[in-house]
């Protein structure tokens, strides 16, 4: 019997992985505290439980598989709330890791391409340290991942046998994501559909690469199966300019036209995986192509926005 705690599975990824467990035969558990959920909510057939990672309630059975993902996860979010996010990271990590010990289960934690920082070296393969300032507003988040990074590093050393495989997901996009939700993808897709100019920040020239959530799931899936427990970078190294992006999005959905405003502090100015860790080890790399990926989640948007 497998059976899996989804921990953020309220949100774009967990609804996506717990559906895809659950297609897996798997039964699920998503505990989530619903600060910014999905709007498709929790897959039918998953049992939902309502609590925080922090102070987490009691849940009953043992669980074969723990997936920890639950965070703030998009700059509007954890910069509202910068001490909750990093008490996610360092407590709730902690009690997650104590649960897959207590019960034996694969513990698999997302972590972010954001512990790279501001990155010095391109395209960031695992071995690269990062180059994160811990007095920028952004350091919440990067720092609480860090840290909880090397608290699962930490559990799998400490002679306690803990089973634990770390995922540094890179920006991922597609249908369950929030439209307010903050991230590029959606912001551009939303204003589109509705006619408003795309908001590009600085000028638009810094770049991010952007993974289908479906090929995303895939990964974590294969590295959650191997015995893999070094960091793998999961995203597609596919990379383009912001500008780019506002351009492939205008082609699908109109073009409302840009404005541009000032870059936030300590914003990446180049984002792109090398995958060659996950390519050798887990046989995966990404197969959708940005259009394709688009294509689906304007669909999807469209849908949401139309109530
Ligand atoms: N989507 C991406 O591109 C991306 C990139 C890098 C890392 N990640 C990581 O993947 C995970 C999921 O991200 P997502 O994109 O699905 O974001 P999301 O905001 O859609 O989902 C996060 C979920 O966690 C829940 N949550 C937040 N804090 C909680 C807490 N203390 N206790 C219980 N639940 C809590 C939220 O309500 C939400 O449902 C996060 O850990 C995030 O840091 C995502």
């Amino acid at each position: 019997m497998t059976r899996a705690l989804v921990t953020g599975g309220a949100g774009f990824l967990g609804r996506n992985l717990s559906e895809r467990l659950q297609a897996d035969g798997y039964e699920v558990v998503a505990l989530d505290n619903l600060s910014s959920a999905s709007p498709l909510g929790v897959p039918d057939g998953v049992e939902f439980i309502e609590g925080d990672v922090i102070e987490p309630p009691e849940i009953a059975g043992r669980f074969t598989h723990i997936y920890h993902f639950a965070s703030p996860a998009s700059p509007p979010r954890y910069l509202t709330d910068p001490i909750g996010t990093m008490r996610t990271g360092a407590e709730g990590t902690r009690h997650m890791l104590e649960w897959a010990e207590r019960d034996d289960a694969v513990f698999t934690f997302a972590s972010t391409s954001e512990i790279y920082g501001d990155p010095l070296e391109h395209p960031q393969q695992e071995s690269y340290f990062g180059n994160v300032d811990i007095t920028s507003p952004r350091a919440c988040y990067d720092e609480a991942k860090r840290y909880a990074e090397a608290l699962v590093h930490a559990f799998h050393r400490s002679g306690r046998h803990t089973r634990t495989r770390i995922v540094r997901v890179f920006n991922t996009y597609g249908p369950g994501m929030s439209p307010d939700d903050g991230r590029v993808v959606s912001n551009f897709l939303v204003q589109a559909i509705k006619g408003e100019p795309m908001t590009i920040q600085g000028d638009g020239t810094q770049t991010r690469s952007f993974c289908y959530v479906d090929d995303l799931i895939e990964g974590i899936i294969r590295l959650s199966r191997s015995e893999v427990a070094l960091p793998v970078n999961l995203g597609n190294p596919n990379e383009i300019t912001m500008l780019e992006l506002a351009d492939r999005v205008a082609e699908i959905a109109g073009d409302p036209g840009k404005v541009f405003t000032d870059l936030p502090q300590s914003d990446p100015k180049i984002r792109r995986p090398d995958i060659s860790r996950a390519v050798e080890l887990l046989d995966w790399k990404p197969v959708v192509e940005l259009a394709d990926g688009l294509v689906e989640t304007h669909q999807y948007f469209k849908q949401v926005l139309a109530g």
